[in-house]
């Protein structure tokens, strides 16, 4: 039986056995870059500012993903607390995507416009200020530190290149934009836009 030769060659077997599990792994992700649901930005969806796009970075660098997520599943306990389940429309200029998977803190998905700036300022320089019983860091240094626009540009070129719609002029303004920005401002303006394009909408 021709079945033999493969259970009994175990280089083949394992050969064949890869190829299956491939196949069905492509057959699961490629039809997921067609989906237009999954590819295509959703409704009034614009790139970050060249101040918001520096104040992700900081929420990059300062690890504020270990903590956080950014992703609203579609349960109800979840909707009830954070807003609108995320769609993925709302992230396709995001790269990388900030979904996270641990969640310290709450979700952040839709936490724009939730505090007012004063609000944000104050729990970032002592989290207990705010909320007594936070253990969240203390971030006080990033009302110390300002930005040096001089990478701006090129970070935003970077994101044209896969796909984020730059304009030519938002390009030439973004070093102009960032330059000595506090950073803690820049972190509070990523922040206050968070999930606002598909609320605002509704
Ligand atoms: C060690 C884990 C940890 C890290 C790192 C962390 N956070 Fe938090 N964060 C928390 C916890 C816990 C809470 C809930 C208590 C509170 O509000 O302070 C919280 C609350 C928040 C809230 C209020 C959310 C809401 O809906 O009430 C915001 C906004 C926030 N964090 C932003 C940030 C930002 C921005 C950073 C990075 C600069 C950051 N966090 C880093 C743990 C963390």
């Amino acid at each position: 039986m021709k079945h033999d030769i493969v259970e009994k060659n175990l280089p083949l077997m394992i050969a064949l056995i890869i190829v299956a599990i491939s196949w069905g792994a492509l057959a699961e992700i490629i039809p997921l870059f067609f989906l237009k649901q999954t590819t295509e930005p959703i409704e009034g969806l614009e790139p970050l500012s060249a101040v918001e796009l520096e104040g992700r970075d900081i929420y990059i660098r300062e690890g504020c993903h270990v903590c956080h997520t950014q992703m609203i599943r579609p349960f109800r306990a979840e909707t009830e607390r954070y807003g609108h389940y995320s769609l993925a429309g709302e992230h396709v200029y995001e790269h990388p995507f900030l979904w996270g998977s641990k969640r310290t803190g709450p979700d952040l998905a839709r936490v724009g416009q939730r505090y007012s700036d004063d609000w944000h300022r104050a729990h970032l320089y002592n989290p207990r200020d705010v909320v007594p019983e936070s253990n969240m860091p203390s971030f006080p240094w990033l009302f110390e530190q300002t930005i040096d626009g001089r990478d701006t540009p090129k970070k935003m070129k970077a994101l044209r290149a896969v796909g984020v719609p730059y304009t030519d002029e938002q390009i030439a303004n973004a070093k102009q934009d960032a330059d000595g920005v506090r950073e803690i401002d820049a972190l509070v303006a990523y922040l206050q836009q968070l999930g606002t394009v598909l609320t605002q909408k509704r």
